[in-house]
């Protein structure tokens, strides 16, 4: 694991955007496996700014996100697939129809599960963003997930409703479920690019880079992935 800590979340954003770039300009057909929330926000501002002005091209690059909320359809303007428009896509020349989220509001959510299963056996990411969760879950793969775990219909914690609720008018509004890639899909990135930031993720980040590996903390899985670099702010840093 290669633990690079910066000052603040504009220098994090900075340095994780540069290792992406630096993928895509290496291969540009390379496949992107892309996350949510507010840490890789940041990142996607740089890799747009990269893209305007130094004229770095998405066109043959295909992206498979992480996850997406049960029941937001692709409009909602707290659906993952709208935050991905609205935050990467839009503003980059990638091919929309390049670009794969699970689909929350599919009819049978286990088929639409081994629909995204089958998909991630071609499209395997040269670089997989994650954020992490406070309670140590990457993608939706709450504690206790097994290590194991494909893509699966997910029972989101009360935490993470709590946590996520703040980009909601209120909680009730918070989707109890959620499609997430599994454990075992993460781990089969051919690397693995977390950005976390902030004390609030100061406790998870500790138990994921030196304590036990265990499904009680999910990213603890990571020091078994042979290529995992974590770019994270000194505050998030602060228990290391
Ligand atoms: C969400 C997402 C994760 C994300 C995490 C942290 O629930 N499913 O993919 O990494 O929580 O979010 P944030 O970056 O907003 O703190």
């Amino acid at each position: 694991m290669k633990v690079i800590i910066t000052e603040n979340y504009a220098e994090m954003s900075q340095k994780a955007a540069e290792i992406i770039i630096e993928i895509v300009k290496n291969n540009p057909n390379a496949v992107l496996g892309l996350a949510t929330g507010s840490s890789p926000i940041g990142t996607y501002q740089n890799m747009i700014k990269d893209h305007q002005e130094n004229g770095t091209s998405y066109k043959n690059v295909s992206s498979v996100n992480l996850d997406e909320y049960v029941s937001l359809t692709a409009d909602h303007d707290q659906s993952y697939a709208y935050f991905m428009r609205t935050n990467l896509f839009d503003h980059i020349d990638i091919d929309q129809k390049n670009t794969n989220l699970p689909n929350g509001v599919a009819s049978d959510l286990q088929a639409e599960c081994d629909r995204y299963n089958k998909l991630l056996e071609t499209l395997v990411p040269d670089v997989q963003v994650l954020g992490l969760g406070s309670n140590g879950h990457i993608g939706f793969n709450e504690p206790n997930t097994p290590f194991d775990a494909v893509t699966h219909p997910v029972k989101l914690t009360e935490n993470t409703i709590k946590d996520n609720s703040r980009l909601f008018n209120s909680i009730d509004e918070v989707p109890r479920q959620a499609l997430s890639m599994g454990i075992k899909n993460i781990m089969q990135a051919k690397s693995i690019l977390m950005v976390v930031s902030g004390k609030n993720k100061a406790e998870a980040v500790k138990g994921m880079v030196q304590g036990k590996i265990t499904p009680e903390l999910p990213a603890s899985v990571l020091q078994l992935h042979p290529f995992v670099t974590i770019v994270c702010d000194k505050d998030a840093a602060s228990l290391l």
